[in-house]
């Protein structure tokens, strides 16, 4: 079956006769990488399709962090392994899933054709050429020099600066999915800067597991800080980076936000946990207080600065006691946001292997109470904006009907009516009202839109 359909496309143009239907499970990384993907894919021919029942490829970016993600992947291979059975349809698994064992199990009992790891994605080309199933799980240095094309027709965008992770937290599949760091060279990252803004593009997300790390152990590399103040003169409207870690956001990088007017005035900075107990079993290399110390030095010299974080609730042996104090440390810094997540075990990590999971009801009620605190935090800060301007990008319609949805400087999702915010664009907002999740805002009636696609 599968050997009809590689006939089919196996003419002058590889992919000429390729229908590709592409899923993205998880982070911006992996929404990166599917853009990457897509566009090697695209450059042989393939065409794109919007669901499953069009394509005779489904290719499926794989996130391998919760167990969720991972068991929706098993039933989606569930699913296509019966449409494999209708007709003639090729399965790829790329991704953090594809790199592990449980997801090379799948790959086996599911029938799936292609498995790329996440160091692996430069190969799909050769893997639809292949006539046999084809799994290519290295990490690749050709990945680290690809600098896909822009994507069209959008305002916000990714770049990637660093892959893998040289931490080891006991609770994350991430080390052992992605690998150890690889930051990108400075020339290719700026380039790709460039070509997105030529492209149009207004708003430069610069990715990475732990960006803060970027260009550490590489002669000639700039680190984080000079990378920020670099893109700076590209002169994108304005640039964001995901992820942070507390033990590498050093007051350079600090520094480097406040001087540099084009990055956002957010900081996302995942703590994990108020105690310095759990903290230490989660191998995260600082202390509560290490923690407090950077989010001062952050609001010290960045002024009006939004600052989220992750946050594991759950994690084995917590105790009533740690958190609480997790929710001090809550109150004390009181986040605009924040991911809250009940801890997965996965296996092969040191906590799955040696730790043991704390009941579900536990987890679910603290993660409960810790909602609620949060809300309340994301109410009070964003109650401070009624009444001021600011910057809305626009990306388009709103779920919300009669509404257009962006976000400004600092982040904050913002809802416009949208017959005054007819096109994507960058517009001068004034906020009417706030709730725990975002704010509502009218056009400034005296000033134009700003930006090409305005
Ligand atoms: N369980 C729950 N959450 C996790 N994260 C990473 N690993 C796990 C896990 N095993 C969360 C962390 C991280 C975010 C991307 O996902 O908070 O910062
Ligand atoms: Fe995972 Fe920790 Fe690395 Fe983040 S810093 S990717 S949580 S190991």
């Amino acid at each position: 079956m599968e050997q009809d359909i590689r006939q089919a496309y196996a003419t002058t143009e590889p992919a000429g006769g390729l229908r590709v239907h592409l899923i993205t499970f998880g982070c911006q990384m992996n929404e990166y990488d599917t853009h990457l993907v897509r566009s090697e894919l695209a450059g042989l021919g393939a065409s794109f399709v919007e669901t499953t029942e069009e394509a005779n490829f489904v290719l499926v970016n794989t996130c391998a962090v919760r167990g969720k993600p991972v068991e929706k992947l098993r039933s989606l291979l569930g699913e296509l392994r019966k449409q494999k059975h209708r007709q003639p349809l090729l399965v790829g698994v790329m991704g953090c899933v594809a790199q592990l064992p449980e997801g090379q199990d799948m790959a086996r009992k599911f029938e799936v054709d292609i498995l790329l790891g996440p160091g692996a994605l430069t190969q799909i080309g050769r893997a639809i050429e292949a006539d046999h199933k084809f799994w290519d799980l290295s990490f690749r240095d050709d990945l680290n020099t690809f600098t896909p094309p822009p994507p069209q027709g959008v305002l916000s965008s990714f770049v990637s600066i660093i892959r893998g992770c040289n931490h080891h937290c006991t609770y994350c599949i991430v080390p052992r999915t992605r690998g150890p760091e690889i930051s990108r060279h400075p020339d290719d990252i700026l380039k790709e800067v460039q070509a997105q803004k030529d492209a149009g593009v207004l708003e430069v997300t610069l990715l990475g597991q732990n960006v803060n790390s970027y260009g550490k152990g590489r002669s000639g590399y700039p680190s984080f800080a000079e990378l920020l103040k670099l893109v700076g003169q590209i002169g994108v409207n304005r640039i964001k980076f995901i992820t942070s870690h507390p033990v590498n956001f050093t007051d350079d990088i600090v520094r480097a936000i406040a001087e540099t007017p084009q990055v956002a005035r957010y900081v996302h900075l995942p703590v994990q946990s108020g105690s310095d107990r759990v903290l230490k079993r989660m191998a995260r290399e600082y202390t509560r207080d290490w923690y407090l110390n950077r989010i001062q030095a952050i609001r010290a010299s960045i002024s009006e600065v939004v600052i989220s974080t992750d946050i594991i609730v759950g994690f084995p042996g917590e105790t009533e006691e740690d958190f609480q104090e997790t929710l001090s440390l809550y109150e004390q810094v009181g986040y605009d946001h924040s991911y809250m997540f009940i801890y997965s075990p996965r296996p092969g990590t040191p906590s799955y292997l040696h730790f043991e999971d704390l009941p579900r009801e536990i987890k679910v009620e603290r993660l409960q109470r810790l909602i609620e605190t949060q809300k309340r935090w994301s109410y009070e800060r964003n109650r401070a904006w009624v009444g001021r301007t600011v910057e809305v990008l626009v990306h388009g319609r709103a779920k919300e009907t009669g509404y257009a949805e962006g976000h400004d400087r600092g982040n904050r999702p913002i809802l416009l009516p949208v017959n005054e915010a007819p096109k994507p664009g960058l517009y001068t907002a004034i906020v009417k009202q706030a709730t725990p999740h975002l704010l509502l805002a009218e056009r400034h009636t005296t000033l134009e839109p700003i930006g090409s696609q305005a």
